[in-house]
């Protein structure tokens, strides 16, 4: 692990708080740490909190010319191996994305040659909004800066939705392990979420699958590099910047959309969706009223997605996911051999509060001559590891058929 000189921005928004934790991880894996505030950040924590995690003074100003006369700007511009502005506020990025060096912050930025990295964190409606979406479209596509997150779920506020800053340890994890372009060029098509299978028009079957580690693992192949379609079933989370996100509801939609996607060009094909098996024989065309004590359902086999894009002539890499209670290597591996996968991740769901409908998981992934075990850790930066993983298996299975890889490019 290399040890950078980080200059941690922080910017105004109630997520400031946990910056302090950052800078605390930051320097106990041997960083060194420069604190820069913009004014709204002074509003949230004081400079003498981050002055004391980081050991050093903490600017919060251009125009001081006691601290310039020490440190310039240009001068702490220049120290910088990585500038990482955690949190990251709509004005902020705003400002950035105009190319606007109206503060201190700003001013690095523009002077910095080094990797700009930004943990956004803002309210759901100010993240979802165009203008919003139009200045983090400007920023990923500057090839100096990267957005890690944001993440969704509860907020400060009381809304729920995108917008909440990754958890610190997340941050200090990827700045130890920047995201390698490891799937730059590769077209990724992953399936995400749980399907419903209508019984009439007022009622389904499901599961409990919230779609999490589907996106987080879009995400970091986005990240990594790869051109990423999702085929999503019913969820409620947010489009993630720059992936193209391809709606279903039932498993037939997911077979014929993914068989789609895949027709369209398709490297690798990751299933982490969980998939009604069964659906109902007939969907009733108006409500069913209740009528006996007991009732039962016909139900008839769904199509494995899956399995069949596994078995066409050309397939991608496939990559498969299994949720199980009991004897999980021996159902995991049975499900790769059987589905003919290059890989698969095994989830144990039967531990509390990991899996499904949850921030965090542990799995253990096979492919053929090989396992390793991840976790317990968020989907988010499992997925990052899971993508490492893939692309080595991959560019693997491309050297064994004597076809050739990519180069990995760093960014950060
Ligand atoms: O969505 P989250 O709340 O974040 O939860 C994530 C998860 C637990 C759902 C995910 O990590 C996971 O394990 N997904 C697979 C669930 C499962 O048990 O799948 P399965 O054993 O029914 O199917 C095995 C594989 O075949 C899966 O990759 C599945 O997507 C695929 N499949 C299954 C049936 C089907 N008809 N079509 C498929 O493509």
């Amino acid at each position: 692990m290399s040890q950078k000189r980080i200059l941690l921005g922080v910017t105004g928004g109630i997520a400031a708080y946990k910056s302090a934790e950052l800078v605390r991880l930051l320097k106990k894996r041997g960083h060194e740490v420069r604190v820069v505030m913009t004014h709204g950040a002074e509003a949230f924590v004081t400079p003498l909190t981050f002055q004391a995690l980081s050991g050093e003074a903490v600017r919060t100003s251009l125009l001081d010319p006691a601290a310039e006369a020490g440190m310039g700007h240009i001068e702490l511009a220049k120290w910088a191996d990585l500038v990482l502005v955690a949190p990251a506020s709509a004005d902020f990025m705003a400002r950035l994305a105009q190319g606007m060096a109206d503060d201190l912050l700003t001013t690095l930025c523009s002077a910095t040659e080094s990797p700009i990295i930004l943990a956004p964190a803002m309210n759901q409606a100010m993240w979802n909004n165009h203008r919003t979406q139009r200045n983090v479209g400007l920023l990923e596509s500057d090839p100096q800066i990267a957005l890690w997150g944001p993440d969704q779920g509860d907020q400060a506020c009381g809304d729920v939705g995108p917008g909440r800053m990754l958890e610190p340890q997340d941050i200090a994890d990827r700045v130890d392990r920047p995201a390698a372009k490891v799937l730059a060029g590769q077209r990724v098509v992953i399936t995400a979420g749980p399907t419903r299978e209508p019984i009439d028009p007022v009622r389904y079957i499901t599961n409990h699958s919230s779609g999490k580690m589907g996106y987080a693992l879009a995400m970091a192949a986005h990240a990594a590099g790869a051109d990423v379609t999702l085929i999503s079933g019913p969820v409620n989370l947010p489009a993630p910047a720059g992936i193209k996100v391809v709606p279903v509801i039932t498993a037939q939609d997911m077979l014929e959309r993914s068989l789609a996607a895949v027709d369209g060009g398709c490297d690798i094909f990751i299933a982490t969706a969980a998939v009604a098996d069964y659906r109902p024989a007939q969907c009733a065309d108006q409500k069913v009223k209740k009528s006996k004590d007991d009732m039962s359902l016909a139900l008839v086999r769904n199509p494995d997605t899956l399995a069949a894009i596994a078995a066409r002539n050309q397939a991608p890499f496939t990559v498969g996911f299994a949720a199980e209670t009991n004897d999980l290597v021996h159902y995991a591996t049975d499900k790769m051999q059987r589905k003919r996968l290059n890989m698969i991740v095994a989830n144990d769901v039967s531990k509390p509060d990991l899996g499904f409908n949850s921030d965090h998981n542990q799995v253990t992934v096979f492919w053929p001559d090989g396992q390793q075990c991840l976790g317990p850790d968020t989907k988010i930066t499992l997925a990052g590891q899971l993508v490492a993983l893939i692309a080595e298996q991959f560019a693997q299975s491309l050297r064994t058929q004597g076809k050739p890889t990519n180069s990995s490019k760093v960014k950060s």
